[in-house]
């Protein structure tokens, strides 16, 4: 079996966010310069942020993994190639996306193949929830975009009915349900799903701004309260 070989820490380091995280963050910080900043949540092995970063040296790719071994595995990844424009954070990406990432600070978010936790009672763990969408929301520029995947067809119906509920958030005309990937495969799972013929299905949503401001607020992309409208 081949087994995969992970560079020393030290190597590593400048491609690790470690906690304690500020809230927020702030990109200029964490990138060294002022590029689009797009997120994946769950990025598993890491292809499609490998992939995009080579394609795209312009834009800084912020990665959120739950798990530490494929934060090491995908940052080995990164180091091969000496790609700079990548950090990665060892982080649940629900608290994450709440209370660490800037609001209005992001081009895109990419959520491929999240775990679906199939059996009823272990549904509590799975990412996407109201919480979550609302996060990613709010972490988005106005015309930003939320991307997702699945190949688990009851999950989807789960994630974009989620999405549709969320008032900030736009479907792009035909992109929900599709299944054309603008490549063969952005990831590993998407990779696994091919193979075994099983369909993928993608969305995309936009943020928008949802109301015109009441006088007196400043900032167009936010809701204001009911009593306001
Ligand atoms: C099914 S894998 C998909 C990996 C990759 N996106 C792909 O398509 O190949 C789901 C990934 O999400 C990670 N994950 C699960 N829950 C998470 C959470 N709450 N926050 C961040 N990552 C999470 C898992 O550890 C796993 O790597």
């Amino acid at each position: 079996m081949r087994r995969s070989k992970r560079l020393p820490l030290e190597q590593l380091t400048p491609y690790l966010v470690e906690p304690p995280f500020p809230e927020p963050l702030s990109w200029p910080h964490v990138f060294g310069n002022d590029h689009p900043v797009e997120i994946e949540v769950g990025f598993g092995k890491g292809l499609f942020l490998v992939n995009s970063a080579l394609q795209q040296p312009e834009v800084n790719y912020f990665g959120i993994e739950i798990l530490r071994k494929y934060q090491l595995f995908t940052a080995t990844r990164l180091a091969i190639r000496q790609l700079t424009n990548v950090r990665l954070a060892k982080a649940d990406g629900r608290q994450f996306m709440k209370s660490h990432v800037p609001p209005r600070s992001l081009r895109a978010i990419h959520v491929y193949f999240p775990d679906p936790w199939w059996k009823k009672r272990h549904h509590k763990r799975r990412l996407f929830t109201a919480e979550f969408v609302a996060a990613c929301a709010d972490a988005l520029q106005v015309g930003g975009e939320f991307h997702l995947a699945t190949d688990v067809a009851d999950y989807f119906a789960v994630m974009t009915a989620l999405c549709s509920a969320q008032p900030r958030l736009a479907p792009k005309p035909t992109s929900v349900g599709g299944d054309a990937s603008p490549v063969s495969f952005l990831t590993n799972f998407e990779r696994k799903a091919q193979l075994r013929g099983i369909p993928v299905h993608r969305a995309c949503y936009t943020k928008v701004a949802s109301v015109l401001p009441p006088t007196g607020c400043t900032d167009p992309t936010e809701v204001p309260p009911a009593s306001a409208i």
